[in-house]
Protein backbone atom coordinates (compact mmCIF):
# COMPACT_ATOMS: atom_id res chain seq x y z
CA UNK A 1 0.00 0.00 0.00
CA UNK A 2 1.37 3.46 -0.87
CA UNK A 3 1.80 6.21 1.88
CA UNK A 4 -0.89 7.84 0.62
CA UNK A 5 -3.39 5.68 1.82
CA UNK A 6 -1.71 6.58 5.71
CA UNK A 7 -4.12 8.20 7.98
CA UNK A 8 -2.30 8.31 11.01
CA UNK A 9 1.14 8.32 11.08
CA UNK A 10 3.33 8.18 14.64
CA UNK A 11 7.29 7.98 14.62
CA UNK A 12 9.49 7.45 17.76
CA UNK A 13 7.05 8.63 20.26
CA UNK A 14 8.41 8.88 23.91
CA UNK A 15 6.51 9.11 26.99
CA UNK A 16 7.89 8.95 30.31
CA UNK A 17 6.85 10.16 34.05
CA UNK A 18 9.02 11.98 36.58
CA UNK A 19 9.75 9.31 39.32
CA UNK A 20 11.74 10.81 42.19
CA UNK A 21 14.87 11.98 40.61
CA UNK A 22 14.49 9.69 37.75
CA UNK A 23 12.36 9.34 34.81
CA UNK A 24 9.94 6.21 34.40
CA UNK A 25 10.32 5.42 30.67
CA UNK A 26 6.40 4.02 29.39
CA UNK A 27 6.86 4.14 25.39
CA UNK A 28 10.28 3.58 24.42
CA UNK A 29 10.14 4.97 20.58
CA UNK A 30 7.29 3.80 19.41
CA UNK A 31 6.22 3.96 15.32
CA UNK A 32 3.28 3.10 14.11
CA UNK A 33 0.90 3.82 10.62
CA UNK A 34 -2.75 3.83 10.52
CA UNK A 35 -4.54 3.55 7.08
CA UNK A 36 -7.48 4.14 5.46
CA UNK A 37 -9.50 1.38 6.17
CA UNK A 38 -7.59 -1.36 8.31
CA UNK A 39 -7.40 -3.05 11.07
CA UNK A 40 -6.03 -3.94 13.72
CA UNK A 41 -5.22 -5.18 17.69
CA UNK A 42 -2.70 -3.98 20.08
CA UNK A 43 -2.00 -7.40 22.74
CA UNK A 44 0.50 -6.96 25.77
CA UNK A 45 0.38 -6.92 29.33
CA UNK A 46 -0.83 -5.00 32.24
CA UNK A 47 1.55 -2.23 32.05
CA UNK A 48 2.99 -2.44 28.78
CA UNK A 49 2.26 0.60 27.66
CA UNK A 50 -0.97 -0.03 25.22
CA UNK A 51 -3.40 2.39 26.99
CA UNK A 52 -0.47 5.35 26.77
CA UNK A 53 0.03 4.72 23.60
CA UNK A 54 -3.62 4.71 21.96
CA UNK A 55 -4.36 8.05 23.91
CA UNK A 56 -1.37 9.19 22.34
CA UNK A 57 -2.00 8.46 19.34
CA UNK A 58 -5.54 9.86 19.81
CA UNK A 59 -4.58 13.25 20.78
CA UNK A 60 -6.01 12.90 24.35
CA UNK A 61 -2.61 13.53 25.54
CA UNK A 62 0.87 14.37 24.26
CA UNK A 63 3.89 12.51 23.89
CA UNK A 64 7.68 13.73 25.36
CA UNK A 65 9.15 13.19 22.21
CA UNK A 66 8.24 12.08 19.02
CA UNK A 67 5.97 13.38 15.39
CA UNK A 68 2.50 12.46 14.78
CA UNK A 69 1.11 13.76 11.62
CA UNK A 70 -2.70 12.77 9.96
CA UNK A 71 -2.89 13.42 6.63
CA UNK A 72 0.25 15.75 6.45
CA UNK A 73 -1.23 17.98 9.18
CA UNK A 74 1.08 18.47 12.07
CA UNK A 75 -0.67 17.44 15.33
CA UNK A 76 2.05 18.25 17.88
CA UNK A 77 2.40 21.44 16.77
CA UNK A 78 -1.39 22.39 17.15
CA UNK A 79 -3.05 23.75 20.41
CA UNK A 80 -5.18 22.23 22.62
CA UNK A 81 -8.78 23.72 21.15
CA UNK A 82 -7.57 22.73 17.27
CA UNK A 83 -6.44 19.68 18.66
CA UNK A 84 -10.03 19.02 20.68
CA UNK A 85 -12.06 20.47 17.00
CA UNK A 86 -9.77 17.89 15.15
CA UNK A 87 -10.64 15.48 17.56
CA UNK A 88 -14.14 15.38 17.35
CA UNK A 89 -14.37 15.43 13.59
CA UNK A 90 -12.26 12.88 13.00
CA UNK A 91 -11.47 10.36 15.76
CA UNK A 92 -13.91 7.72 17.77
CA UNK A 93 -13.12 6.62 21.18
CA UNK A 94 -14.67 3.61 22.93
CA UNK A 95 -13.17 2.87 25.93
CA UNK A 96 -13.87 0.12 28.63
CA UNK A 97 -16.15 1.78 30.25
CA UNK A 98 -18.96 3.53 28.49
CA UNK A 99 -18.54 6.76 30.38
CA UNK A 100 -21.88 7.63 28.79
CA UNK A 101 -23.64 10.98 30.99
CA UNK A 102 -25.98 9.47 33.62
CA UNK A 103 -28.43 12.73 33.21
CA UNK A 104 -29.01 12.25 29.27
CA UNK A 105 -30.85 9.65 27.92
CA UNK A 106 -29.22 7.23 24.77
CA UNK A 107 -30.04 9.36 21.86
CA UNK A 108 -28.90 12.45 23.85
CA UNK A 109 -25.73 11.30 24.57
CA UNK A 110 -25.17 10.33 21.21
CA UNK A 111 -26.04 13.57 20.20
CA UNK A 112 -23.06 15.48 22.44
CA UNK A 113 -20.17 15.10 19.50
CA UNK A 114 -22.37 16.66 16.89
CA UNK A 115 -23.78 19.37 18.92
CA UNK A 116 -19.67 20.28 20.46
CA UNK A 117 -19.26 20.02 16.82
CA UNK A 118 -21.93 23.05 15.52
CA UNK A 119 -24.70 20.54 14.42
CA UNK A 120 -28.31 21.53 14.83
CA UNK A 121 -30.45 19.73 16.80
CA UNK A 122 -32.75 18.50 14.40
CA UNK A 123 -29.36 17.39 12.64
CA UNK A 124 -27.80 15.84 15.78
CA UNK A 125 -30.62 13.76 16.69
CA UNK A 126 -31.40 12.32 13.17
CA UNK A 127 -28.21 11.16 12.98
CA UNK A 128 -27.84 9.91 16.63
CA UNK A 129 -31.37 7.91 16.15
CA UNK A 130 -30.35 6.61 12.66
CA UNK A 131 -27.13 4.84 14.34
CA UNK A 132 -29.13 3.60 17.31
CA UNK A 133 -31.48 2.47 14.74
CA UNK A 134 -28.52 0.50 13.33
CA UNK A 135 -27.10 -1.03 16.40
CA UNK A 136 -30.43 -2.49 17.05
CA UNK A 137 -31.50 0.28 19.84
CA UNK A 138 -34.14 2.27 18.32
CA UNK A 139 -36.10 1.09 21.38
CA UNK A 140 -34.14 2.00 23.65
CA UNK A 141 -33.48 6.15 22.48
CA UNK A 142 -35.24 7.56 25.59
CA UNK A 143 -33.53 5.08 28.15
CA UNK A 144 -31.08 6.86 30.41
CA UNK A 145 -27.82 4.76 31.06
CA UNK A 146 -29.21 3.23 34.53
CA UNK A 147 -31.93 1.48 32.31
CA UNK A 148 -29.69 -0.01 30.17
CA UNK A 149 -27.96 -3.37 29.92
CA UNK A 150 -23.98 -3.93 30.30
CA UNK A 151 -23.73 -4.20 25.86
CA UNK A 152 -26.53 -1.50 25.16
CA UNK A 153 -24.31 0.70 27.21
CA UNK A 154 -21.36 -0.48 25.22
CA UNK A 155 -23.06 0.11 22.12
CA UNK A 156 -24.57 3.91 23.14
CA UNK A 157 -20.71 4.38 23.35
CA UNK A 158 -20.02 3.32 20.46
CA UNK A 159 -22.51 4.99 18.47
CA UNK A 160 -21.43 8.47 20.10
CA UNK A 161 -18.23 7.37 19.18
CA UNK A 162 -19.14 7.40 15.32
CA UNK A 163 -22.10 9.85 14.93
CA UNK A 164 -19.28 12.06 13.31
CA UNK A 165 -18.24 9.57 11.33
CA UNK A 166 -14.92 9.56 11.97
CA UNK A 167 -11.93 8.07 9.72
CA UNK A 168 -10.17 6.23 12.66
CA UNK A 169 -11.96 4.28 15.59
CA UNK A 170 -9.69 3.97 18.83
CA UNK A 171 -11.17 1.51 21.10
CA UNK A 172 -9.07 0.52 24.26
CA UNK A 173 -10.60 -2.87 25.98
CA UNK A 174 -14.13 -2.58 25.11
CA UNK A 175 -15.54 -5.43 25.58
CA UNK A 176 -13.61 -5.72 29.05
CA UNK A 177 -16.23 -5.29 31.33
CA UNK A 178 -18.65 -7.76 29.31
CA UNK A 179 -19.56 -11.46 29.54
CA UNK A 180 -18.27 -13.93 26.53
CA UNK A 181 -22.06 -14.09 25.24
CA UNK A 182 -21.96 -9.61 24.64
CA UNK A 183 -18.95 -9.52 24.03
CA UNK A 184 -19.15 -11.65 20.96
CA UNK A 185 -21.84 -9.30 19.75
CA UNK A 186 -20.14 -6.07 20.60
CA UNK A 187 -16.99 -7.84 18.47
CA UNK A 188 -19.15 -8.60 15.66
CA UNK A 189 -20.68 -4.97 15.70
CA UNK A 190 -17.16 -3.55 15.55
CA UNK A 191 -15.78 -5.72 12.05
CA UNK A 192 -19.66 -5.13 10.47
CA UNK A 193 -19.51 -1.26 11.35
CA UNK A 194 -15.56 -0.89 9.79
CA UNK A 195 -17.11 -2.62 6.53
CA UNK A 196 -20.25 0.10 5.99
CA UNK A 197 -18.51 2.94 7.62
CA UNK A 198 -15.07 2.34 5.80
CA UNK A 199 -13.47 3.18 9.11
CA UNK A 200 -9.51 2.30 10.09
CA UNK A 201 -10.00 0.24 13.60
CA UNK A 202 -7.75 0.11 16.59
CA UNK A 203 -8.63 -2.15 19.25
CA UNK A 204 -6.95 -2.88 22.57
CA UNK A 205 -7.87 -6.23 24.01
CA UNK A 206 -6.70 -8.81 26.23
CA UNK A 207 -9.00 -11.15 24.74
CA UNK A 208 -7.35 -13.32 22.55
CA UNK A 209 -10.00 -14.51 20.58
CA UNK A 210 -11.18 -11.40 19.72
CA UNK A 211 -6.97 -10.10 18.99
CA UNK A 212 -6.93 -13.09 16.37
CA UNK A 213 -9.97 -12.01 14.37
CA UNK A 214 -7.80 -8.83 13.29
CA UNK A 215 -5.75 -9.32 9.90
CA UNK A 216 -3.10 -7.66 11.93
CA UNK A 217 -2.04 -8.16 15.50
CA UNK A 218 0.77 -5.77 17.30
CA UNK A 219 2.36 -6.72 20.71
CA UNK A 220 3.46 -4.04 22.88
CA UNK A 221 6.03 -5.32 25.79
CA UNK A 222 7.51 -2.90 28.17
CA UNK A 223 6.95 0.24 26.36
CA UNK A 224 8.41 -1.41 22.76
CA UNK A 225 6.89 -3.50 19.81
CA UNK A 226 7.37 -6.75 20.33
CA UNK A 227 9.04 -8.36 17.67
N1 LIG B 1 0.13 9.67 34.98
C1 LIG B 1 0.97 8.68 35.19
N2 LIG B 1 2.04 8.83 36.02
C2 LIG B 1 2.93 7.83 36.21
N3 LIG B 1 2.85 6.62 35.62
C3 LIG B 1 1.82 6.42 34.80
C4 LIG B 1 0.82 7.41 34.53
N4 LIG B 1 -0.07 6.89 33.66
C5 LIG B 1 0.33 5.63 33.40
N5 LIG B 1 1.44 5.33 34.09
C6 LIG B 1 2.17 4.06 34.07
O1 LIG B 1 2.43 3.73 32.72
C7 LIG B 1 2.44 2.32 32.53
C8 LIG B 1 1.63 1.98 31.29
O2 LIG B 1 0.27 2.28 31.53
P1 LIG B 1 -0.85 1.94 30.47
O3 LIG B 1 -2.13 2.38 31.06
O4 LIG B 1 -0.47 2.51 29.15
O5 LIG B 1 -0.74 0.36 30.40
P2 LIG B 1 -1.64 -0.70 29.61
O6 LIG B 1 -0.72 -1.45 28.70
O7 LIG B 1 -2.79 -0.01 28.99
O8 LIG B 1 -2.11 -1.67 30.77
P3 LIG B 1 -3.54 -2.39 31.04
O9 LIG B 1 -3.54 -3.59 30.14
O10 LIG B 1 -3.49 -2.75 32.48
O11 LIG B 1 -4.62 -1.40 30.71
C9 LIG B 1 1.91 1.72 33.81
O12 LIG B 1 2.96 1.12 34.49
C10 LIG B 1 1.36 2.90 34.58
O13 LIG B 1 1.52 2.74 35.95
MG1 LIG C 1 -4.83 -0.03 29.41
Amino acid sequence: MSDENILLRAIDIHKSYAQGVGELEILRGVSLDIRQGEAFAILGASGAGKSTLLQIMGTLDRPNKGELYCEGRDLLAMNDEELSRFRNAEMGFVFQSHHLLTEFTAVENVMIPCRVGGESIKAAREKALQLLDFMGLADRRDHHPNQLSGGELQRVAIARALVRHPKILFADEPTGNLDSHTSGKIQELFFRLKEEMKLALVIVTHDLTFATRFPKVYRMKDGQWQS
